[in-house]
């Protein structure tokens, strides 16, 4: 060690639902003024807006991607997108499994684990996110629920999981202004970090974001963290600002 001198960070902007033509018009030519930085930069937006989000990022060195994917290769699958159509309009990457879809739309592990598989056989890297809830990390059950997600996904990928990002986000931490002390954090990446050394030779290179609450003054004391290689961004994603700056504490 130190493991992490050749991962470069990577801050991911997750606009969630939100966003409108205009409003993101303002934000990515805010982002156009603000940049570059020394760190890979990527913003997953709503998918209507994903194309013209490509467009307003011509020549700039920020990626794009979606939120979410279908397991699914094509088909009759009303209301889903495949990882064929986000690879076909360019995206990078796919978030997968965030703990709001694992939430509000029951995504299991095997369903997160398919969705990861199915970005990568098109070429986009899904980041695929893990985390424990409030009850769970109360009831001493973080390791064990972190594990067994990321585990769906290293069984289902095997040789691939090399391929991913992973992203933890304590669920509590979320939209909540709840962070998990840089401590706290680098205690599970750690976790994860070896979980994945037993799945990979690549474990060194792959990326681990942290995500939950990031804000600017927290940003830099997490990246700073061995194994944590970057940010999964919501809320301060939306503005240029705010968002530039957590880059920055990336570079
Ligand atoms: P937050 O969201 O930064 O608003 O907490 C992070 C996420 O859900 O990816």
């Amino acid at each position: 060690m130190p493991s992490n001198v050749t991962r470069k960070k990577l801050v991911v902007g997750n606009w969630k639902m939100h966003g409108s033509r205009a409003a993101n018009a303002v934000l990515l030519s805010g982002l156009k003024d603000e940049g570059p930085w020394n760190a890979d930069v990527a913003v997953c937006v709503p998918f209507p807006y994903i194309t013209e989000t490509a467009q307003a990022l011509t020549g700039q060195a920020v990626a794009f991607g979606a939120q979410d994917c279908s397991a699914h290769e094509q088909g009759a699958y009303t209301g889903e997108v495949s990882s064929a159509m986000l690879a076909d309009i360019g995206c990078r990457f796919v978030i997968v499994g965030h703990s709001e879809r694992r939430a509000y739309h029951h995504e299991s592990d095997q369903l997160v684990a398919d969705k990861a598989k199915a970005a990568l056989a098109h070429g986009v890297t899904p980041i695929v996110c893990v985390g424990e809830t409030l009850a769970e990390r109360e009831a001493g059950q973080t390791e064990a629920v972190v594990k067994r997600q990321l585990a769906a996904v290293i069984h289902t990928l095997t040789h691939c999981i090399g391929e991913v990002v992973v992203a933890y986000e304590p669920v509590w931490a979320i939209g909540t202004g709840l962070t998990a002390t840089p401590e706290q954090a680098q205690a599970v990446h750690a976790l994860l970090r070896k979980q994945l050394h037993a799945a990979t030779q690549k474990a060194d290179a792959m990326r681990i974001l942290y995500g939950g609450s990031v804000k600017l003054d927290n940003a830099a004391q997490l990246f700073v963290q061995a194994d944590i290689d970057g940010g999964l961004i919501g809320g301060a994603a939306l503005k240029a600002a705010d968002f530039s700056a957590i880059c920055r504490a990336a570079s």
